[in-house]
């Protein structure tokens, strides 16, 4: 396993993985290396409480035989910082880290978090020349969970029995799908919880602001998000490893979908061995659709303002 940027995520990420005992090794890369090797000292002396493995701060020559390389290289938004320059400065790292992963590590997946994460997924399906299906971004996955989260507060479910999709961007442009949203099987609209909540329009609308306005609350409060998208990382990273087939809210590039312009954005897709085995064909409502395809389209404009290097 490579992880490429130890800052909140990439530590979280790494912290999650020696938990779980899927990796026998993992090589930490930052261009600040003392933070990478401070991470590797500091998970290494956890060791003992889990299982044995591998943990070094390293460069892109031991990435050689890593099955996945998470990238989380590239900083946040700064104060007064606009989304174009974020964009244009995570763009010029990428442009240097993705080449030196696939000059290292041709047959490897690549997982991104970098943000905006569907841009730097597009841009690294362009910039390794690996199959599109072995490039995937953590897209949705993070809101996809805050909204299930939030479901199952609502209703008092365990949220892992919520069945409920966000899609799209993992940005503004995000889109609810809530035709498809069931507890259980049961549809939202016709879910009543054993305490009698049931359905309430505008209760669900607040569940979505809350959802899409996550980011921006725990930024505000503590800088920066990073616990559940590093679990994200790990769900991702172990339907991988474990070639579990497991249908996730991941970015990939378009390739079957209508009308849709192409580029990486987040759909149900299944994950396994090989990267994306497929993205799910869902039953979409026409207001869904379109949200959708509008979402696609923005980021295809966004992506085309990146200037070439
Ligand atoms: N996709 C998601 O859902 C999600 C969620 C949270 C954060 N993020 C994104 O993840 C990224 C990392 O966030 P963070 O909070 O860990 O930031 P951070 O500033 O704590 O860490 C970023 C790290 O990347 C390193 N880095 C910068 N350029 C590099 C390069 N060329 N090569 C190797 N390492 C390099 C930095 O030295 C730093 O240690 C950001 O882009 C953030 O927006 C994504």
């Amino acid at each position: 396993m490579g992880v490429i940027g130890t800052g909140m995520v990439g530590a979280s990420f790494a912290y999650a993985l020696m938990q779980r005992g899927l990796a026998n090794e993992m090589v930490l890369i930052d261009t600040k290396r003392e933070r990478a090797e401070a991470e590797a000292m500091d998970l290494n002396h956890g060791l003992p409480f889990v299982r044995p493995m591998r943990i070094w701060a390293g460069d892109y020559s031991d990435l050689a035989s890593a099955a996945i390389t998470v990238v989380t290289a590239g900083a946040a938004q700064q104060p007064g910082e606009t989304r174009l320059q974020l964009l244009e400065r995570n763009t010029a790292i990428l442009r240097e880290v993705i080449p030196a992963i696939v000059r290292h590590n041709p047959d490897g997946i690549i997982l991104l978090a970098s943000n905006p994460v569907d841009l730097m997924t597009y841009l690294t399906v362009q910039l390794s020349g690996l199959p599109p299906a072995k490039v995937i971004g953590s897209g949705t996955i993070l809101d996809t969970a805050r909204f299930r989260t939030l479901l199952g507060e609502r209703y008092t479910v365990d949220p892992r029995s919520v069945h409920a999709y966000i899609v799209g961007e993992h940005g503004d442009s995000e889109v609810p799908l809530w035709s498809l949203a069931n507890i259980g099987g049961v549809p939202l609209r016709d879910f009543r919880s054993a305490g009698g909540i049931g359905y309430d329009e505008a209760a669900l609308q607040n569940i979505f602001e809350r959802t899409s306005d996550a980011a921006y609350t725990i930024i505000q409060r503590k800088g920066a998000t990073y616990y559940a998208i590093g679990l994200g990382l790990l769900a991702i990273t172990e339907a991988i490893l474990r070639n579990q087939h497991t249908v996730l809210t991941v970015s990939s590039l378009m390739t079957t979908q209508q009308d849709v312009p192409e580029i990486c954005i987040s759909l149900p897709s299944i994950v396994g061995a090989r990267g994306i085995e497929a993205v799910l064909q869902l039953p979409l409502s026409p207001e869904e659709e379109a949200a959708f395809r509008r979402s696609a389209s923005t980021l295809r404009t966004r992506f085309e303002q990146i200037p070439a290097q």
